[in-house]
């Protein structure tokens, strides 16, 4: 997947001002309610701009496509660039909407943004950061552990995000998810699995070698535990979508938190199976963490006798008396998603306590190219 905010630049910086040397213009940008002026350059996005500043616009697929990025412009004027009819309708056009992941700012300009303030959320800058490959590590027959140094410093972000990586030679940049905890600000770990076909995923699992070197852009997201809400916790992954509940459990354990919590973890086979000793160690340890692997397509000779079916058969078995006053984290390929939301649901939890990637469907985007953003990172 390309980077939801510069597919075709480099490094997040806008593309003309890097291949020509060409002096960018800057305005100015006042979003309300907040009040707060921001600088736009003048071939960088409403949203890059924001994020870069620290402050966070809701957005989705980052390309124009699902329109959860409406903005309203109150002053100003805007290029909407790449916008697409669906997300952006000729009507909203002409009542001053835009779409802040797509449009350019053609003069100084107002927007009003329906903001949603988080008590847990930080307010944390995207910056680029150039890191070197520090090591790589084979977790299962299609994952990799990628090891990141940040060369210029570490990256400050909550457990849960996620970051932008360029490769060198590689046009576009693709999201993955941190799996290690913010505490470990110098050392970034991401979970890659080998996308059949995929240019990137194959270029980390066969020519990515220690010490070359690659960006690193981020965080991002609105992915993190809600600390101040002190409840039990339930961490719900399949694949790769362990890397986030990963990084919050490891960040939880080491301030000390006493909540419950329960990671449950869906793969297809033993093979797919990865950090279990990890986890086994953690739960040892900390009584307050249960660690429940589950497998969907046991293979001859994998000697399972632990649970056995998909992510929300499982919940459904460890939790029989439901999941009220907890709160639940997702994170894996749509199907496993929605299959555990409706169980959440039909067990007592609602939407106010269940937090996940937002995905979009293809449907959802209306023009049949969205993918989730959970995908990103499988
Ligand atoms: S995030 Fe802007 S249209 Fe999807």
């Amino acid at each position: 997947m390309t980077s939801p905010l510069f597919p075709t630049g480099e490094e997040g910086r806008p593309k003309q001002e890097q291949d020509e040397g060409v002096p960018t213009m800057t305005h100015s940008l006042t979003i309300e309610p907040i009040g707060e002026t921001v600088a736009v350059e003048d071939d960088q996005t409403i949203l890059d701009a924001c994020l870069r500043a620290g402050v966070w616009l809701p957005h989705a697929c980052g390309h124009g496509l699902c329109g959860t990025c409406k903005v309203e412009v109150v002053d100003g004027e805007v290029d909407h660039a790449d916008a697409s009819g669906f997300a952006l309708m000729d009507f909203e056009r002409a009542d001053g909407k835009t779409l802040a992941c797509t449009a350019r700012l053609l003069s100084d300009a107002t927007i009003e943004a329906d903001l949603d303030e988080d008590p847990d959320a930080r307010r944390l800058a995207v910056k680029d950061f150039p890191c070197s490959v520090i090591g790589l590590e084979d977790l299962t027959h299609d994952i990799k552990g990628v090891h990141l140094r940040p060369e210029t410093g570490g990256m400050d972000f909550q457990a849960g995000q996620y970051v932008n990586l360029t490769l060198p030679g590689i046009t576009g940049s693709r999201a993955f998810s941190l799996a290690n905890p913010p505490a470990e600000a110098d050392h970034l770990v991401l979970h890659v699995r080998r996308v059949p076909g995929g240019i990137a995923t194959g270029h980390i699992h066969d020519t990515l070698k220690l010490g070359d070197r690659v960006t690193v852009t981020g965080p991002y997201g609105r992915f993190f535990v809600r600390k101040s809400a002190s409840l039990p916790m339930i961490f719900l992954a399949g694949g790769t979508g362990l890397s986030s509940p990963k990084s919050m459990i490891l960040d939880l354990l080491a301030e000390g938190c006493a909540e419950p919590m329960t990671l449950i973890h869906g793969v297809r086979a033993r093979r797919d199976l990865y950090d279990q000793a990890c986890f086994e160690d953690l739960a040892a340890r900390h009584p307050n963490l249960r660690y429940v692997p589950v497998l969907s397509e046991p293979r001859p000779g994998d000697e399972w006798r632990g649970e056995t079916g998909f992510v929300h058969e499982a919940l459904q078995r460890v939790f029989p008396g439901g999941f009220a006053g907890h709160k639940a984290y997702l994170c894996g390929p749509p199907p496993m998603i929605e299959a555990c939301l409706r169980t959440l649901m039909q067990g007592r939890l609602f939407e106010r306590d269940i937090y996940t990637e937002k995905f979009l469907t293809a449907a959802d985007a209306g023009g049949g190219k969205v993918r989730s953003p959970v995908f990103r990172r499988l």
